[in-house]
């Protein structure tokens, strides 16, 4: 498997899916994957163990954050926290980011300070000179008293005297032992060192120890990060990049001039760093106080991070923080979640888990004031935020757009109004008036060109519609209180039961609404053709006609997606958009879709070899051969990857020549990795030799159906060619 933490469209896909990329990813058990959803990762009798007057415990969402390049390592970034758009906002930024190389950090050695206030010190020049002199020997006394510090490979490694003085009192005489704490936070440690250290300081100083505590503002423990945004990737809403590069250095240098525009900078900063303590178990309340001290080290409280535009015109950003987070000690091992956190993060040392959190500081920062600097926050921060209150009222995936749409119209997004909209939606839904009459819709076939196993690891496919292959539904009320199912194709009953099922609670309709649904079909089951899409799709528009609910293809995609589930577990989500859309897509799982545009016509030509090549049974063959040969599936795959790219220049350019010579590479592609069949070889043999400009297996392999280019006016040809093969369904389609 790929480790990539570039995950596209992840936030749209179901949460079991989410969790299994990240459970890929970060090689999760199966008890540790299912700590996600048991919220049981601090049992009651802990949780009493860890605070006073315990009731109970608290939840918080638990979250990834993708896209992050680190040093040249993917990272996905653990995040706790209740405010919608945070992870989002980082993610994004860190895909910027990636396209450009990605966070560049780096951090000091984990010191922390440990501080002992000396009050009545008799002569503060004596006291100076004293641990002068005595410094190693004081180190050394530090280090015998906590051997399994030393042990660790930490230790105190200075001891450094400090006079300070509050206005108008007298000088205090101020201790500070620098310690190195490895991979701790170190609190615990560190006052124990003061404490322990104070008696001979008082010794030596003559003074009366007082406080003896660390010190919070952790300045020999910082970490930094860099990034280097090319102005090409930044351009927005009508703004080129170079502009958009300019407005960001304008709000950081409001911030430099601003304190109080400097503390909602740095808010936006905390944004990316707090959630990961959260979710890591580290002491957020600390790195809080050491940020904001940092940002005021000058005299004045500016913004903690930096940005400008460099003679290319891309934009610069770094920031530096103090950053005392820890990776063993504390609750960070006895939590099961934050254990779990901290092995998604992949970090090794807390260092490492500093440079991530200080590049999400950055990603935050820079989401948010490229939103600021150009369309405003409220827009895309509100309309996530309604999306939020329509999932938790219980919208379903057709309803949330309108419930959205609706709350921002009415200009009051609230649980209140979003409940209001849905009971609205139902009741609106129920009272509609059933058309009596039998109503009629079809949904057409679709076809793989390239990327079809490619795109279930993260990379683009491109599919087409098929017009002549079509499933065409009829939809009738019946007196018999149940569906029912009518095919002369001698469906399977349960799938087409279950699909109708699906749309009418999409729908907001009853699920045991008493409707036969009569399908016929000119496209082979299990042939990777999109059958199942299409019922779906024939199904969801012939009821929404039914109920003269105007869905418009998005939502008919929505709905027919979560039908596919019933079918296929866990789709792409490709079938369902080619379907309903009817046209060449661009697509990456997760539901991110763009329409290709074609340069030159030309025909595709289909035979199917009547070997059933059932999409699931497929899937589970490469997900084992990724498995068991990791290194050359995965070449495989980036290979795929590369021809299914090449293959979008050709069809925008025309050149049916190359685009040809593409589709048979890919099938060597599957011949190599043993995805093809003797059935399958021979048609794209027959093919090439009718004239095909090429042709491949289109979708799982082992199985299915082949499709070959033709060019216009070759079509009868090369299906000639095909037909001499024999195979069980033939047919071909325009591509315009
Ligand atoms: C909101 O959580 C954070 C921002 O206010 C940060 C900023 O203003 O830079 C958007």
């Amino acid at each position: 498997m790929t480790h990539t933490s570039r995950l596209p469209g992840f936030n749209g896909r179901s949460r079991e899916d989410r969790v299994a990329a990240v459970r890929d990813f970060a090689a999760l058990s199966d008890e540790e994957a299912r700590l996600f959803a048991n919220g049981d990762a601090l049992p009651l009798e802990q949780a009493q163990k860890v605070i006073e007057n315990v009731l109970g415990r608290y939840a918080l969402p638990f979250s990834v954050a993708t896209n992050f390049r680190i040093n040249g390592r993917d990272y996905l970034v653990p995040m706790s926290v209740e405010e919608s758009s945070i992870v989002a906002a980082a993610s994004y930024a860190a895909k910027l980011a990636r396209e450009c190389g990605g966070f560049q950090c780096r951090s000091s050695d984990p010191l922390m300070i440990a501080q002992v206030q000396l009050l009545r010190v008799p002569c503060l020049e004596a006291a100076w000179r004293e641990i002068e002199i005595q410094r190693a020997d004081l180190v050394a006394e530090a280090n015998h008293q906590f051997p399994r510090m030393v042990e660790r490979g930490g230790g105190v490694r200075d001891v450094e005297a400090r006079v300070v003085q509050a206005e108008g009192g007298p000088p205090m005489f101020v201790v500070h032992l620098i310690v190195d704490v490895r991979d701790a936070m170190g609190a615990n440690l560190v006052n124990s060192i003061a404490e322990a250290m104070a008696p001979r300081l008082e010794v030596l100083t003559g003074g009366e120890a007082r406080l003896r505590i660390l010190s919070n503002l952790s300045d020999r423990r910082i970490a930094r990060a860099e990034v280097r945004i090319k102005h090409e990737v930044l351009g927005s809403r009508g703004l080129n990049g170079r502009e958009v590069a300019v407005r960001i250095a304008e709000a950081h240098q409001f911030a430099e001039a601003d304190p109080y525009r400097a503390c909602t900078h740095n808010k936006g900063i905390m944004n990316g760093i707090d959630p990961i303590l959260v979710a890591t178990g580290n002491d957020w309340r600390a790195v809080e106080a050491g940020a904001h001290a940092y940002a005021a080290r000058t005299g004045q409280y500016g913004p903690m991070s930096q940005w400008w535009c460099d003679e290319e015109g891309d934009l610069r950003g770094v920031l530096e923080l103090p950053l005392a987070l820890g990776i063993v000690g504390g609750i960070t091992r006895a939590h099961k979640m934050a254990r779990l956190a901290l092995k998604i993060a992949g970090v090794r040392t807390a260092q490492e888990l500093a440079e991530v959190a200080v590049a999400s500081g950055l990603a935050s920062n820079l989401a948010a004031l490229k939103a600021l600097a150009t369309e405003g926050i409220q827009r895309g921060h509100m309309a996530l935020h309604a999306r939020n209150i329509a999932f938790s009222v219980g919208a379903a995936t057709t309803e949330i757009d309108r419930v959205v749409q609706e709350m921002i119209d009415r200009g009051n997004i609230s649980h209140a109004a979003a409940r209001d909209i849905v009971e609205k939606l139902k009741a609106h839904a129920g009272q509609k008036r059933p058309d009596p009459s039998p109503v009629n819709q079809y949904a057409m076939a679709k076809v793989n060109l390239f990327g079809e196993h490619s795109v279930d690891y993260g990379k683009p496919a491109i599919a087409l519609p098929v017009r002549k292959a079509l499933v065409t539904i009829l939809v009738e009320d019946n007196e018999y209180g149940e569906i029912l199912i009518r095919s002369p194709n001698e469906l399977d009953d349960e799938i087409p039961v279950a699909i109708t099922r699906t749309v009418l609670r999409e729908l907001g309709l009853p699920e045991d609404t008493a409707l036969t649904i009569t399908g016929y079909s000119s496209i082979p089951v299990h042939a990777q053709l999109g059958s199942s899409a299409a019922f779906a799709v024939a199904i969801t528009r012939a009821i929404a006609q039914k109920y003269g609910l105007d869905l418009g293809p998005r939502r008919v995609n929505e709905v027919a997606f979560e039908a596919e589930k019933i079918c296929h577990g866990s789709p792409s989500g490709l079938d369902n958009t080619v379907v309903t859309y009817e046209r060449p897509v661009w697509f990456l799982r997760g539901g991110e879709f763009e329409f290709l545009s074609i340069g030159a016509n030309f025909d595709l030509c289909i035979a199917y070899t009547g070997e059933e090549a059932p999409t699931i049974r497929a899937r589970e063959r490469w997900d084992a051969a990724m498995k068991a040969e990791p290194e050359r599936f995965e070449a495989a795959i980036e290979e795929l990857a590369k021809i299914t790219e090449q293959g979008r220049e050709e069809l925008a350019a025309g050149r049916l020549v190359e685009l040809g010579a593409l589709m048979t590479r890919s099938h060597q592609v599957f011949q190599r990795l043993g995805f093809s069949t003797r059935r399958l070889d021979e048609l794209v043999e027959a093919a090439l030799s009718g004239g095909a400009l090429g042709a491949k297996l289109t979708g799982e392999g082992q199985g299915g159906c082949i499709v070959a280019l033709a060019e216009s006016g070759k079509r009868h040809a090369v299906l000639g060619a095909l037909r001499a093969v024999n195979p069980t369904a033939l047919f071909s389609t325009e591509v315009r």
